[in-house]
């Protein structure tokens, strides 16, 4: 008896001491705390980081067609019946135009006419050395329940940086740190002093005569050997990948270097997704030579979608998204 508690002591004892010692390992060893403070943080997603991903903050939704001109069938967004849930886990904002690490984002892709469409992404914000260029964000195909899914062909998990499929770069045009349904103007809906000063913003044309078949005659102006028709970008916006950012307003004035009489104004403002997604979401506008709109006789201001006047007709001939100039 007497020998076996000796040899039970003998056991604790060591156990204590091996215990001690890697305790001291992780916590007291100066050169471990050197090693953990040259770590840079980092968040590494698990197959269960995405479970219950339709619980979470149901943040943005869309359905028909993307604005997004390039998103296509890349993404699930190829028909009139598409429908995107964007859910942001704990409704995580941007902090300064970045999203903090650890931020978790899915979306879901359906289809209202279609039940067997069902597709899952997810984003994820990692640590500040995992790939700067690319926001560092790691980029992710998921299952329905939220695991990870495996490549068919390799068997790999489908995940990766900005060079996974084309998820990085087409995300590298949203308004703030890579993920669209935040942060960015979802909408722009122009006051009557939207216009104000636009002869001071960026000269982008100047037409003069009917050089252009598409004016028709009169419809704006063009229809005199004298007619000057100048154009003005505001901060000299261009188009982008998804045609041109909301926001944008493009004036132009109508004058004829014979008769100081003619003088007419026009405005078209880049609209949100949600506007009038069919004619690029532009709203058209007439102008008084101030920049204010002008009121018509019933009292209602000059202004309006794809069905005021011509205009979206017409601008549809445009090489790209309804703007001749640029
Ligand atoms: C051609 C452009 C394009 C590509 C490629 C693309 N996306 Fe997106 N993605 C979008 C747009 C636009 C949205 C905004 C919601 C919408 O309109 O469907 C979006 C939304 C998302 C969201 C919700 C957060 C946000 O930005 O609003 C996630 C998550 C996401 N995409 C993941 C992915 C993953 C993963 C890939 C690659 C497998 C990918 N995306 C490829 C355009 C793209
Ligand atoms: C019959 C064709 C036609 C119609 C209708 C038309 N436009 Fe235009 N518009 C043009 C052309 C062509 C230009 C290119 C500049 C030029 O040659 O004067 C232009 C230029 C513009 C621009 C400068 C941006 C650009 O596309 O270059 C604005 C703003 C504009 N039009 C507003 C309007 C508004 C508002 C209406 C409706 C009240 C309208 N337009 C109706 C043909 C048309």
């Amino acid at each position: 008896m007497k020998k076996s508690y000796l040899f039970l002591s003998v056991f604790l004892a060591l156990f204590m001491v091996i215990t001690n010692q890697s305790c001291s390992d992780d916590e007291d060893d100066p050169d471990d705390m050197m090693m953990m403070e040259e770590e840079t943080p980092d968040f590494i997603a698990d197959d269960q980081t995405f479970a219950g991903l339709t619980s979470w903050t149901l943040s943005g939704e869309e359905s028909g067609l993307s604005t997004y001109t390039s998103l296509g069938g890349a993404h699930g967004a190829a028909t009139s019946t598409s429908v995107r849930k964007i859910y942001y886990s704990g409704g995580q904002d941007p902090a300064n135009g970045e999203y903090p690490m650890g931020t978790l984002i899915a979306k879901h892709v359906s289809d209202s006419e279609d039940a067997s469409i069902n597709q899952y992404f997810g984003m994820v914000k990692r640590g500040a050395d995992y790939d700067p260029a690319g926001g560092n964000w790691e980029w992710f195909i998921l299952n329905a329940d939220g695991t990870i899914q495996n490549d068919p062909d390799t068997g790999e998990p489908q995940r990766g940086d900005s060079s996974f499929k084309a998820c990085g770069s087409c995300h590298a045009g949203a308004a703030v740190d890579f993920a669209f349904t935040k942060g960015g103007p979802s909408d722009f809906n122009a006051t009557d002093a939207a216009f104000a000063n636009f002869s001071d913003w960026t000269l982008v044309a100047t037409e003069v005569g009917d050089t252009d078949p598409l004016l028709q005659g009169g419809a704006h102006g063009g229809n005199s050997a004298t007619s000057v028709r100048e154009i003005y970008f505001k901060d000299d916006a261009s188009i982008g990948d998804n045609g041109y950012p909301v926001g944008t307003l493009i004036a132009k004035h109508v004058s004829d270097s014979d008769d100081p009489n003619v003088n007419a104004y026009f405005g078209m403002v880049k609209r949100g997704s949600t506007y009038d997604s069919a004619n690029g979401n532009w709203e058209w506008f007439i102008l008084n030579a101030d920049g204010s709109v002008v009121v018509n006789e019933d009292g209602d201001p000059e202004r309006g979608d794809s069905s005021f006047k011509a205009c979206s007709g017409c601008h549809a001939a445009a090489a790209a998204d309804f703007v001749f100039s640029k």
